[in-house]
């Protein structure tokens, strides 16, 4: 089954919602494509304007992160309803930053994709390994933990619809990317694991990314992989280069 590739931008915590407008206008044409889907993940206050400045192009807008309730006493987050209502269409979940910084645990992570999905959202959902990993060869043990913790009670029809994020974090913002081998492995690894929990269908059709200092001189031979169905983006999505990425 032919997947089609999903490139997605990564803002974090950059772009002011004024930037996050001149960032949308300097991207539009850039990033025009009728074979690749094209998302850019942006900080929450960034949301509605963005949601406005990409209407009418082919660029889909989800958010970095999401709570676990839909309304009530939690100052300061954000519930699935509240995106959807915005006009988000996808939500990354476990993202590395998070998991170290905001201490978000699987069991967790559990309950955010299990409350994107009630409200229609689509997931990201991020894995990787630390270095220190890697280096004692449990990546794979690893990220098929993460993998299976994340999804429990997940149906196979869901799965099918959603993406997974390979990340390895030592290649997160470092500038220095796995090598086409070493992700193509782990995102061939994440499909077997889906095969397992699930069935051939199921892993045959979810998307998986990977990221991890991407840009637009290696976004051509890690998308040609067989397993690897486009990019999770952070650093160069935030500049014209976003659009040779998109176009690789
Ligand atoms: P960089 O592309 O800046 O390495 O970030 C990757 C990432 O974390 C995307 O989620």
């Amino acid at each position: 089954m032919a997947r089609r590739k999903i490139i997605a931008g990564n803002w974090k915590m950059n772009m002011t919602p004024s930037q996050a407008v001149a960032l949308c206008a300097e991207l539009k044409d850039l990033v025009k494509s009728d074979s690749v889907d094209v998302v850019y993940c942006v900080p929450a206050i960034d949301i509605v304007p963005v949601v406005e400045a990409v209407k009418g192009t082919n660029v889909q807008v989800g958010a970095e992160n999401l709570y676990i309730e839909d309304k009530g006493a939690y100052t300061g987050e954000i519930s699935a309803p509240m995106l959807v209502d915005a006009g988000v269409k996808f939500v990354i979940i476990g993202h590395s930053e998070r998991r170290e910084y905001f201490k978000e645990d699987d069991a967790f992570l559990n309950k955010k994709v299990k409350k994107a999905f009630e409200a229609g959202l689509t997931p990201i959902l991020c894995c990787g390994e630390t270095l220190e990993q890697r280096e004692m060869g449990v990546t794979m043990d690893w990220i098929r933990l993460q993998i299976k913790s994340d999804l429990v009670g997940i149906t196979a029809d869901q799965v099918k619809s959603m993406v997974i994020a390979y990340e390895p974090i030592w290649a997160i913002g470092t500038g220095k990317t796995a090598t086409t081998e070493q992700a193509e492995e782990v995102c061939k690894g994440i499909r077997e694991c889906i095969a397992e929990i699930y069935d051939a269908a199921t892993a045959d059709a979810v998307r998986i990314q990977y990221g991890g200092s991407v840009n637009a001189g290696n976004a051509a031979e890690l998308f040609a992989q067989p397993d690897i169905d486009g990019g999770l983006v952070g650093g160069a999505s935030l500049k014209a280069d976003f659009g040779k990425i998109v176009n690789y």
